[in-house]
Order: structure tokens, then C-alpha cells, then sequence
């Protein structure tokens, strides 16, 4: 059968490095409080030059570089975001486009900080059903702009940046031995709208509008609901828990990291968290924390990789890969 295998990683932060001491002269917050509450230590903010898609672009570039491949190769892009450059059209053409590439498809994904594991899923399914060979995807991140930056329950927590996969169709034996997705589950529940949601959007108030979020209310539903998802994966394949290498977890809190795996009994030394350096950069967390992980080695070819993430809306969802 075929599998859509990672044949390369990358990404890209901004040059600017903000600090919890920083936000302490922008806003009433404390470097202790936001470490205690949240593991954040500093974040990336993108410049006037930095946007989602020019991120995007740097982190496709580096996928593509560490595939071995040029855009020549690719035949779908897929940018999972919230923060797009325009309203339309897609991210993902501006960065088809920023990439030379006049051929194939390529469109954006809005799942919030779940936005990734939709993506991944659908390019998986693209590549199983022929539909394409080779897909770029790419989460990419400027929440800065939406944030409200008078509101210290909130800005302290986000941050910039991309990172990006390689997706290749490959033969595997449709066993768990295989490399490539091996298994995605999605779930989302609208009765969540209000609880992590943008004031503002082009339907609505004709305007870009900030971030809110109730974070307790929030907090209250994702453990159980990304604990959720995880067994569904493992049940898929009839692998155990114990057979996981690397849980790299959407980055929103070590809290919320350490509480999921808790609850799994999937120790720490397993859990990829970059939390504490890119803060949350919602669908860019998971491919940003993968090209930590596989550049410094953690992550090798053949080790079984849970990918998980909840968010606004709600949305939440799990792919299990072999590497
Ligand atoms: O990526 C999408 C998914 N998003 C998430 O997963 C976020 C989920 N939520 C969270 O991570 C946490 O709820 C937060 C980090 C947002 C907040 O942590 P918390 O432990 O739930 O704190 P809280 O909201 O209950 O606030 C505790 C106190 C409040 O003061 P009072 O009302 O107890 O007097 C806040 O006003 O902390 C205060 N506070 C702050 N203090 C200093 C809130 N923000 C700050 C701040 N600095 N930046």
C-alpha cells in the first residue's frame, strides 16, 4: 500500500528574540509568573519584513534542501495557518509562488493550533489516493499581529514562526512496521467557538481583530481531549503505548505537555518541548519542535513519532508516524 513518508524537515524563526524580562516592561506580567504558569522563557516576534509567508518559504527552502529535492518536485503545498499574509488569496500560492513553482496545487488549512495534524492528514490522504506524490507541508505563524498586546493574560503566551515537511509516496506492507503516517485521527466541536476565538474577520466586523481566549477554560479540556486522541492512534495500529519514541506535542504549555503524558504514563524523556524557546506558535509548534528534535538527532529514521494537537474551535487531533 502506499504510505506518505517524511523524507525532510525544516523551518525558520524570526530574527528578534523576546525575553520574559521584555514583557515585563510591556505589560504587568512577571518572568516567574509566565515560567511557572506556562514554561514559556522567550518566544520569536516577526519584523516588518517577516510574515507567514515569507517564514513559510524559508522553512519549505530548508525541507526541500534537506530532502534533497527543488520545488520542481513538489506537486501540492498545503499551509496550515491562522495568521495569513491577506485575507485571501492562500499563503500557501504566495508561497508557490515565492518558490518559483507555477505547477500543482496549493491551498491553506485553518484549523487553529491544530492546524498542522489537519494538514498532515489531508496531505496523507492526497498522496494514498494518487491525488499527489509529493506535498510540502508547511505551518507557518505570525500571532503577533493578532494579539492584543495590552492584554497580559494573553500575549505573554504566542509567538512567531514556520516549520515544514517533506511528504513522499512510498510502498509500505500496511503493517505498523512500515514508514509514514501510519494512522491520523481529527475531532473538532464548534460548542467551543467562543472560548479561544478572533474578535474580527472579513464577514463579520470587516477587520483582522486580536485574540481571546478564557486560557483556565481552555486548559480544563485539553488534557483529556489530546490523551483522547493519542490512545485512538495507538488502538488504530494495535501498537502499545510503550512503543512510542517521541511524543512531540502541539506547544501551548508545559502544563498541559507534562499532564498528557503523565496521564499516558509516557515519560518525560520521550516528550519533545520547545515550548520554553518559541513560546506557542500555534500550527507552526509541532514541524518547528520535529526539526529540533531531528536536527540534534533525537528523532531517527525508522523511531515511532506521535504528533498531537488541540486548539481553537475546539479542534484536536493525533497522526502517528513512523520516521
Ligand atoms: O494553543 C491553543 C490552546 N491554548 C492553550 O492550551 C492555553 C491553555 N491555557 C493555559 O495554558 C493557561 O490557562 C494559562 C497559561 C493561559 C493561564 O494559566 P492559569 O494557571 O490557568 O492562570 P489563570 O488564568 O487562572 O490566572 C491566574 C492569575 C489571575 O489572577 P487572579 O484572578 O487569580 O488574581 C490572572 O489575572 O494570574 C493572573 N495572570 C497573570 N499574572 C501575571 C494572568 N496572566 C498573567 C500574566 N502575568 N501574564
Amino acid at each position: 500500500m502506499i504510505r506518505s513518508i517524511v523524507r525532510g524537515f525544516g523551518s525558520a524563526l524570526p530574527k528578534r528574540v523576546v525575553t520574559n524580562r521584555e514583557m515585563e516592561s510591556m505589560v504587568d506580567t512577571t518572568d516567574e509568573w509566565i515560567v511557572q504558569r506556562t514554561g514559556i522563557r522567550q518566544r520569536y516576534i516577526a519584523g516588518e519584513d517577516e510574515t507567514s509567508a515569507s517564514l513559510g518559504e524559508s522553512a519549505a527552502r530548508a525541507a526541500l534542501d534537506n530532502a534533497g529535492l527543488t520545488p520542481d518536485d513538489i506537486d501540492l503545498i498545503i499551509v496550515a495557518t491562522s495568521t495569513p499574509d491577506n485575507t485571501f488569496p492562500a499563503t500557501a500560492v504566495n508561497i508557490q509562488n515565492r518558490l518559483g513553482m507555477k505547477h500543482g496545487a496549493a491551498f491553506d488549512m485553518q484549523a487553529v493550533c491544530t492546524g498542522f495534524v489537519y494538514a498532515v492528514t489531508t496531505a496523507d490522504a492526497y498522496i494514498r489516493c494518487g491525488l499527489a506524490r509529493r506535498a510540502l507541508v508547511i505551518g507557518a505563524e505570525t500571532f503577533s499581529r493578532i494579539l492584543d498586546w495590552n492584554d497580559r493574560t494573553t500575549c505573554v503566551l504566542f509567538g512567531d514562526g514556520a516549520g515544514a515537511l517533506v511528504l513522499e509516496a512510498g510502498e509500505g506492507e500496511g503493517t505498523s512496521d512500515d514508514r509514514g503516517v501510519l494512522t491520523a485521527h481529527l475531532r473538532s466541536d464548534g460548542s467551543h467557538k467562543d472560548k479561544l476565538y478572533v474578535d474580527g474577520g472579513p464577514s463579520s466586523t470587516g477587520t483582522v481583530g486580536h485574540l481571546r481566549m478564557e486560557g483556565r477554560e481552555v486548559f480544563k479540556h485539553a488534557v483529556g481531549m489530546i490523551t483522547d486522541v493519542i490512545v485512538d492512534a495507538f488502538e488504530a495500529v494495535k501498537l502499545p503505548l510503550e512503543a512510542i519514541d517521541w511524543l512531540v506535542p502541539h506547544q501551548a504549555n508545559v502544563r498541559i505537555i507534562e499532564g498528557s503524558a503523565k496521564k499516558l504514563g509516557i515519560p518525560m524523556e520521550k516528550v519533545v518541548v520547545t515550548v520554553d524557546q518559541h513560546g506557542n506558535t500555534s500550527a507552526a509548534s509541532i514541524p518547528l519542535a520535529l526539526a529540533v528534535a531531528a536536527s540534534d538527532g533525537r528523532i531517527k529514521k525508522g523511531d515511532l513519532v506521535l504528533l498531537e494537537a488541540m486548539g481553537g474551535g475546539f479542534t484536536w487531533g493525533s497522526v502517528l508516524l513512523r520516521w
